[in-house]
Protein backbone atom coordinates (compact mmCIF):
# COMPACT_ATOMS: atom_id res chain seq x y z
CA UNK A 1 0.00 0.00 0.00
CA UNK A 2 1.65 3.04 -0.98
CA UNK A 3 -0.16 6.93 -0.52
CA UNK A 4 -0.12 9.02 -3.79
CA UNK A 5 0.60 12.38 -5.30
CA UNK A 6 1.20 14.33 -8.27
CA UNK A 7 4.53 15.02 -9.77
CA UNK A 8 6.81 16.31 -12.71
CA UNK A 9 10.25 14.42 -11.97
CA UNK A 10 12.23 14.21 -14.99
CA UNK A 11 12.62 10.80 -16.57
CA UNK A 12 15.67 8.94 -17.47
CA UNK A 13 16.26 9.07 -21.16
CA UNK A 14 15.22 5.54 -22.54
CA UNK A 15 11.65 6.29 -20.82
CA UNK A 16 11.59 9.62 -21.89
CA UNK A 17 12.37 8.16 -25.80
CA UNK A 18 9.63 6.35 -25.68
CA UNK A 19 7.84 9.54 -23.67
CA UNK A 20 8.50 11.69 -26.55
CA UNK A 21 7.48 9.21 -28.98
CA UNK A 22 3.99 8.81 -27.83
CA UNK A 23 0.71 10.20 -25.76
CA UNK A 24 0.20 9.41 -22.54
CA UNK A 25 -0.07 10.95 -18.82
CA UNK A 26 1.85 10.52 -15.89
CA UNK A 27 -0.62 8.89 -13.12
CA UNK A 28 1.04 8.86 -9.73
CA UNK A 29 4.29 8.85 -7.77
CA UNK A 30 4.11 6.51 -4.48
CA UNK A 31 5.18 9.24 -1.61
CA UNK A 32 6.53 5.96 0.14
CA UNK A 33 10.77 6.49 0.46
CA UNK A 34 10.87 3.63 -2.30
CA UNK A 35 8.93 5.93 -4.68
CA UNK A 36 7.96 4.93 -8.27
CA UNK A 37 6.70 7.48 -11.22
CA UNK A 38 4.22 5.60 -13.75
CA UNK A 39 3.37 6.80 -17.23
CA UNK A 40 0.70 5.16 -18.69
CA UNK A 41 1.39 5.77 -22.63
CA UNK A 42 -2.02 6.39 -24.51
CA UNK A 43 -1.05 6.73 -27.90
CA UNK A 44 1.40 7.53 -30.38
CA UNK A 45 3.80 5.73 -32.51
CA UNK A 46 5.75 3.84 -29.50
CA UNK A 47 4.76 -0.09 -28.81
CA UNK A 48 1.16 1.40 -28.02
CA UNK A 49 -0.93 1.21 -24.46
CA UNK A 50 1.76 0.61 -22.22
CA UNK A 51 2.78 1.15 -18.44
CA UNK A 52 6.61 2.76 -17.88
CA UNK A 53 7.21 2.32 -14.22
CA UNK A 54 10.15 4.58 -13.49
CA UNK A 55 11.91 4.18 -9.96
CA UNK A 56 13.61 6.96 -7.71
CA UNK A 57 15.79 4.90 -5.76
CA UNK A 58 18.06 1.92 -5.77
CA UNK A 59 15.77 -0.13 -3.37
CA UNK A 60 12.37 1.24 -5.82
CA UNK A 61 14.93 -0.23 -9.15
CA UNK A 62 15.30 -3.50 -7.00
CA UNK A 63 11.40 -3.95 -6.57
CA UNK A 64 10.64 -2.98 -9.92
CA UNK A 65 13.33 -5.55 -11.46
CA UNK A 66 11.29 -8.07 -8.84
CA UNK A 67 8.29 -6.91 -10.68
CA UNK A 68 9.61 -7.99 -14.16
CA UNK A 69 10.26 -11.21 -13.56
CA UNK A 70 7.13 -11.81 -11.24
CA UNK A 71 5.14 -10.96 -14.82
CA UNK A 72 7.65 -13.32 -16.74
CA UNK A 73 7.06 -16.01 -14.33
CA UNK A 74 3.09 -15.68 -13.88
CA UNK A 75 3.13 -16.22 -18.10
CA UNK A 76 4.16 -19.70 -17.39
CA UNK A 77 1.32 -20.30 -14.87
CA UNK A 78 -2.37 -21.19 -16.53
CA UNK A 79 -3.85 -17.90 -15.75
CA UNK A 80 -7.26 -18.83 -17.81
CA UNK A 81 -9.76 -16.41 -17.40
CA UNK A 82 -7.36 -14.21 -15.74
CA UNK A 83 -4.38 -13.63 -18.47
CA UNK A 84 -5.95 -10.65 -19.56
CA UNK A 85 -5.94 -9.10 -16.31
CA UNK A 86 -2.31 -9.25 -15.82
CA UNK A 87 0.03 -7.15 -17.44
CA UNK A 88 2.48 -8.60 -19.57
CA UNK A 89 5.78 -7.99 -19.35
CA UNK A 90 6.92 -5.88 -22.50
CA UNK A 91 10.66 -4.68 -21.94
CA UNK A 92 13.35 -3.30 -19.11
CA UNK A 93 15.43 -0.36 -19.65
CA UNK A 94 18.30 -0.36 -17.86
CA UNK A 95 20.92 2.81 -16.96
CA UNK A 96 22.70 4.30 -14.19
CA UNK A 97 21.86 1.76 -12.01
CA UNK A 98 18.14 1.86 -12.45
CA UNK A 99 15.64 -0.24 -14.12
CA UNK A 100 12.74 1.36 -15.72
CA UNK A 101 9.84 -1.33 -16.66
CA UNK A 102 7.71 -1.62 -19.61
CA UNK A 103 4.73 -3.76 -19.56
CA UNK A 104 1.19 -3.53 -21.04
CA UNK A 105 -1.81 -1.83 -19.45
CA UNK A 106 -5.17 -3.98 -17.86
CA UNK A 107 -8.60 -2.41 -18.88
CA UNK A 108 -10.60 -0.71 -15.76
CA UNK A 109 -10.06 2.01 -13.39
CA UNK A 110 -8.80 1.71 -10.37
CA UNK A 111 -10.98 0.41 -7.30
CA UNK A 112 -9.34 2.86 -5.40
CA UNK A 113 -11.35 5.92 -7.91
CA UNK A 114 -14.61 4.61 -6.63
CA UNK A 115 -13.27 3.89 -3.18
CA UNK A 116 -12.53 7.64 -1.98
CA UNK A 117 -16.05 9.17 -4.13
CA UNK A 118 -18.15 11.10 -2.00
CA UNK A 119 -20.17 8.16 0.42
CA UNK A 120 -18.96 5.00 -1.59
CA UNK A 121 -17.99 3.34 1.02
CA UNK A 122 -21.52 3.83 3.00
CA UNK A 123 -23.62 2.23 0.36
CA UNK A 124 -23.55 -1.34 1.62
CA UNK A 125 -24.26 -2.23 -2.46
CA UNK A 126 -21.28 -0.51 -3.49
CA UNK A 127 -18.93 -1.81 -0.85
CA UNK A 128 -20.15 -5.76 -1.60
CA UNK A 129 -20.10 -5.02 -5.03
CA UNK A 130 -16.14 -4.25 -4.41
CA UNK A 131 -15.37 -7.04 -2.01
CA UNK A 132 -16.95 -9.50 -3.97
CA UNK A 133 -15.16 -8.68 -7.11
CA UNK A 134 -11.71 -9.16 -4.89
CA UNK A 135 -13.38 -12.18 -3.58
CA UNK A 136 -13.86 -13.36 -7.31
CA UNK A 137 -10.95 -12.40 -9.22
CA UNK A 138 -8.95 -14.05 -6.20
CA UNK A 139 -10.92 -17.51 -6.22
CA UNK A 140 -10.09 -18.00 -9.66
CA UNK A 141 -6.22 -17.08 -9.17
CA UNK A 142 -6.05 -19.54 -6.76
CA UNK A 143 -7.29 -22.37 -8.12
CA UNK A 144 -5.13 -21.09 -11.30
CA UNK A 145 -2.14 -21.51 -9.15
CA UNK A 146 -2.47 -23.75 -6.79
CA UNK A 147 0.05 -26.47 -5.14
CA UNK A 148 -0.18 -29.36 -2.84
CA UNK A 149 -1.10 -28.28 0.82
CA UNK A 150 1.27 -27.56 3.07
CA UNK A 151 1.46 -26.76 7.16
CA UNK A 152 0.53 -23.20 7.89
CA UNK A 153 3.67 -21.46 8.51
CA UNK A 154 2.33 -17.99 8.11
CA UNK A 155 2.01 -16.75 11.37
CA UNK A 156 5.54 -17.94 12.14
CA UNK A 157 7.00 -16.54 9.38
CA UNK A 158 5.19 -13.26 10.58
CA UNK A 159 6.19 -13.64 13.95
CA UNK A 160 9.45 -13.84 13.50
CA UNK A 161 9.80 -11.01 10.79
CA UNK A 162 8.38 -8.59 13.39
CA UNK A 163 10.13 -9.34 15.83
CA UNK A 164 13.13 -9.07 13.64
CA UNK A 165 12.47 -5.53 12.15
CA UNK A 166 10.65 -3.95 15.03
CA UNK A 167 13.23 -5.28 18.30
CA UNK A 168 13.35 -2.60 21.06
CA UNK A 169 9.71 -1.18 20.18
CA UNK A 170 7.87 -0.42 22.97
CA UNK A 171 4.72 -1.93 21.24
CA UNK A 172 6.47 -5.41 20.18
CA UNK A 173 5.86 -7.84 23.21
CA UNK A 174 1.90 -6.59 22.42
CA UNK A 175 2.32 -6.98 19.38
CA UNK A 176 3.70 -10.22 19.41
CA UNK A 177 1.37 -12.05 22.33
CA UNK A 178 -1.20 -11.15 19.60
CA UNK A 179 0.74 -13.01 17.14
CA UNK A 180 1.10 -16.17 19.14
CA UNK A 181 -2.43 -16.53 19.56
CA UNK A 182 -3.07 -16.59 15.94
CA UNK A 183 -0.04 -18.58 15.58
CA UNK A 184 -1.80 -21.16 18.21
CA UNK A 185 -4.90 -20.84 16.55
CA UNK A 186 -3.44 -21.42 12.83
CA UNK A 187 -1.11 -24.45 13.61
CA UNK A 188 -1.96 -27.76 12.85
CA UNK A 189 -4.25 -26.62 9.72
CA UNK A 190 -3.07 -26.84 6.31
CA UNK A 191 -3.50 -24.79 3.38
CA UNK A 192 -2.96 -25.13 -0.52
CA UNK A 193 0.20 -22.88 -1.69
CA UNK A 194 -0.80 -20.62 -4.55
CA UNK A 195 0.89 -17.59 -6.41
CA UNK A 196 0.67 -14.54 -3.99
CA UNK A 197 0.35 -11.03 -5.13
CA UNK A 198 1.83 -9.51 -2.49
CA UNK A 199 0.18 -6.38 -1.58
CA UNK A 200 -3.44 -7.39 -3.05
CA UNK A 201 -5.04 -3.89 -1.76
CA UNK A 202 -8.02 -1.52 -3.69
CA UNK A 203 -5.52 0.17 -5.27
CA UNK A 204 -4.15 -1.98 -7.06
CA UNK A 205 -6.63 -3.39 -8.29
CA UNK A 206 -8.80 -1.88 -11.37
CA UNK A 207 -12.31 -2.79 -12.45
CA UNK A 208 -14.19 -2.43 -15.29
CA UNK A 209 -18.38 -3.29 -15.25
CA UNK A 210 -18.00 -4.38 -11.62
CA UNK A 211 -15.44 -6.79 -12.48
CA UNK A 212 -11.68 -6.84 -11.59
CA UNK A 213 -10.65 -6.20 -14.68
CA UNK A 214 -6.85 -5.49 -13.77
CA UNK A 215 -4.53 -6.37 -10.90
CA UNK A 216 -1.38 -4.55 -11.04
CA UNK A 217 1.76 -3.54 -9.17
CA UNK A 218 3.19 -7.11 -8.75
CA UNK A 219 6.72 -6.39 -7.50
CA UNK A 220 6.22 -8.19 -3.78
CA UNK A 221 4.81 -11.44 -6.14
CA UNK A 222 5.34 -14.68 -5.63
CA UNK A 223 4.88 -17.74 -7.61
CA UNK A 224 4.29 -19.93 -4.40
CA UNK A 225 2.66 -19.10 -0.84
CA UNK A 226 -0.07 -18.55 1.21
CA UNK A 227 -3.33 -17.18 -0.32
CA UNK A 228 -4.53 -15.80 3.31
CA UNK A 229 -2.22 -12.49 2.69
CA UNK A 230 -4.01 -11.51 -0.13
CA UNK A 231 -7.28 -12.52 1.93
CA UNK A 232 -5.96 -10.34 4.48
CA UNK A 233 -4.40 -7.87 2.74
CA UNK A 234 -7.58 -6.51 0.64
CA UNK A 235 -9.65 -6.63 3.55
CA UNK A 236 -7.35 -4.48 6.26
CA UNK A 237 -6.48 -1.88 3.26
CA UNK A 238 -10.20 -1.90 2.45
CA UNK A 239 -10.70 -0.96 6.48
CA UNK A 240 -7.95 1.15 6.77
CA UNK A 241 -8.45 4.60 4.78
CA UNK A 242 -12.72 4.42 5.59
CA UNK A 243 -12.05 7.61 7.32
CA UNK A 244 -9.74 9.46 4.81
CA UNK A 245 -12.41 12.07 3.90
CA UNK A 246 -13.20 12.68 7.59
CA UNK A 247 -11.94 15.30 9.59
CA UNK A 248 -9.59 14.66 13.14
CA UNK A 249 -11.93 13.69 15.55
CA UNK A 250 -15.56 13.81 13.66
CA UNK A 251 -17.86 11.05 12.77
CA UNK A 252 -17.13 8.90 9.90
CA UNK A 253 -20.71 9.30 7.80
CA UNK A 254 -21.97 5.72 6.66
CA UNK A 255 -20.15 4.19 9.78
CA UNK A 256 -21.84 4.33 13.29
CA UNK A 257 -19.01 4.15 15.83
CA UNK A 258 -16.44 4.97 13.65
CA UNK A 259 -14.86 8.41 14.49
CA UNK A 260 -11.61 9.89 13.05
CA UNK A 261 -9.30 9.94 15.82
CA UNK A 262 -6.22 7.38 15.89
CA UNK A 263 -4.55 5.74 13.62
CA UNK A 264 -6.19 2.01 11.97
CA UNK A 265 -9.54 3.10 13.77
CA UNK A 266 -11.45 1.93 10.15
CA UNK A 267 -9.66 -1.56 10.83
CA UNK A 268 -10.77 -1.77 14.19
CA UNK A 269 -14.44 -1.32 13.10
CA UNK A 270 -14.36 -3.39 10.16
CA UNK A 271 -13.20 -5.85 12.25
CA UNK A 272 -15.03 -5.84 15.32
CA UNK A 273 -17.98 -3.08 14.69
CA UNK A 274 -21.27 -4.03 15.02
CA UNK A 275 -22.27 -2.40 11.40
CA UNK A 276 -23.29 -3.73 8.27
CA UNK A 277 -20.01 -2.79 6.85
CA UNK A 278 -17.97 -5.03 9.82
CA UNK A 279 -20.52 -7.89 9.13
CA UNK A 280 -19.36 -7.57 5.20
CA UNK A 281 -15.74 -7.47 5.96
CA UNK A 282 -15.61 -11.00 8.22
CA UNK A 283 -17.64 -12.55 6.06
CA UNK A 284 -15.36 -11.51 3.28
CA UNK A 285 -12.58 -13.07 5.25
CA UNK A 286 -14.61 -15.96 6.79
CA UNK A 287 -15.59 -17.06 3.27
CA UNK A 288 -12.27 -17.05 1.89
CA UNK A 289 -10.93 -19.25 4.07
CA UNK A 290 -14.08 -21.81 3.74
CA UNK A 291 -12.92 -21.73 -0.03
CA UNK A 292 -9.73 -22.77 0.66
CA UNK A 293 -11.19 -25.51 3.15
CA UNK A 294 -10.13 -23.91 6.65
CA UNK A 295 -12.26 -23.23 9.25
CA UNK A 296 -14.56 -19.92 9.03
CA UNK A 297 -13.60 -18.85 12.23
CA UNK A 298 -9.95 -18.19 12.20
CA UNK A 299 -11.14 -15.42 9.92
CA UNK A 300 -9.84 -12.70 13.14
CA UNK A 301 -6.44 -14.88 13.63
CA UNK A 302 -5.82 -14.79 9.65
CA UNK A 303 -6.54 -10.04 10.28
CA UNK A 304 -3.64 -10.27 12.80
CA UNK A 305 -1.39 -12.16 11.15
CA UNK A 306 -2.06 -9.62 8.55
CA UNK A 307 -1.68 -6.70 10.20
CA UNK A 308 1.66 -8.07 11.20
CA UNK A 309 2.75 -8.77 7.86
CA UNK A 310 2.41 -5.07 7.23
CA UNK A 311 4.14 -3.87 10.13
CA UNK A 312 7.00 -6.19 8.95
CA UNK A 313 7.27 -5.49 5.18
CA UNK A 314 6.05 -1.32 4.51
CA UNK A 315 8.58 0.12 3.19
CA UNK A 316 7.80 3.48 4.58
CA UNK A 317 8.21 3.41 8.49
CA UNK A 318 6.11 5.19 9.97
CA UNK A 319 3.40 3.31 8.42
CA UNK A 320 4.85 -0.11 9.47
CA UNK A 321 5.24 1.59 13.43
CA UNK A 322 1.71 2.21 12.95
CA UNK A 323 0.12 -1.20 11.94
CA UNK A 324 3.00 -2.90 14.95
CA UNK A 325 1.31 -0.27 17.21
CA UNK A 326 -2.35 -1.18 16.11
CA UNK A 327 -2.04 -4.86 16.48
CA UNK A 328 -0.99 -4.71 19.87
CA UNK A 329 -3.65 -2.33 20.54
CA UNK A 330 -6.19 -5.07 19.06
CA UNK A 331 -8.06 -7.99 21.85
CA UNK A 332 -6.27 -11.02 21.35
CA UNK A 333 -10.21 -12.65 20.85
CA UNK A 334 -13.19 -10.78 18.86
CA UNK A 335 -16.42 -11.09 21.23
CA UNK A 336 -17.91 -14.02 21.32
CA UNK A 337 -20.39 -12.67 19.08
CA UNK A 338 -18.05 -12.18 16.07
CA UNK A 339 -16.34 -15.33 16.27
CA UNK A 340 -18.65 -17.36 13.66
CA UNK A 341 -19.08 -14.63 11.01
N1 LIG B 1 -0.31 -2.06 -16.35
C1 LIG B 1 -1.10 -1.05 -15.98
N2 LIG B 1 -2.30 -0.89 -16.56
C2 LIG B 1 -3.10 0.14 -16.20
N3 LIG B 1 -2.79 1.06 -15.28
C3 LIG B 1 -1.61 0.97 -14.66
C4 LIG B 1 -0.71 -0.10 -14.96
N4 LIG B 1 0.37 0.04 -14.20
C5 LIG B 1 0.16 1.13 -13.44
N5 LIG B 1 -1.01 1.70 -13.70
C6 LIG B 1 -1.57 2.91 -13.06
O1 LIG B 1 -0.51 3.53 -12.34
C7 LIG B 1 -0.78 3.59 -10.94
C8 LIG B 1 0.48 3.24 -10.14
O2 LIG B 1 1.01 1.99 -10.55
P1 LIG B 1 1.58 0.93 -9.53
O3 LIG B 1 2.21 -0.17 -10.32
O4 LIG B 1 0.51 0.54 -8.57
O5 LIG B 1 2.73 1.79 -8.82
P2 LIG B 1 3.20 1.91 -7.31
O6 LIG B 1 4.22 0.83 -7.08
O7 LIG B 1 3.79 3.29 -7.24
O8 LIG B 1 1.98 1.75 -6.42
C9 LIG B 1 -1.91 2.60 -10.72
O9 LIG B 1 -2.74 2.97 -9.65
C10 LIG B 1 -2.64 2.64 -12.05
O10 LIG B 1 -3.57 3.70 -12.08
MG1 LIG C 1 0.42 0.37 -6.48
Amino acid sequence: MTRHAGSDTALPSAADALITASRGVLLSMSKDPDAKLTYVVTSGSGPGRVALKVPTTPRASSAVEAEGRMLVDLRRLPLGALRDTIPRYVASHRECGTTVLVSTVVPGVPMSVGYHRWLHTARPAAVDADLAGAARWLRVFWRQTEGARVPLGWATTVRDDVAGRWDGHAALPAALGRLAVAQEELAGHTVATTAVHGDFWFGNTLVSHGEVSGVIDWEAGALQGCPLRDLARFALSYCLYLDRHTQDGHRVLGHPGLRRTSFGNGVRYGLLGTSWFSAAVRDFLASGLEHLGLPRGLWYDVALVGLGEIAATANDETFGAEHLALLARMPARPRSEQRQP
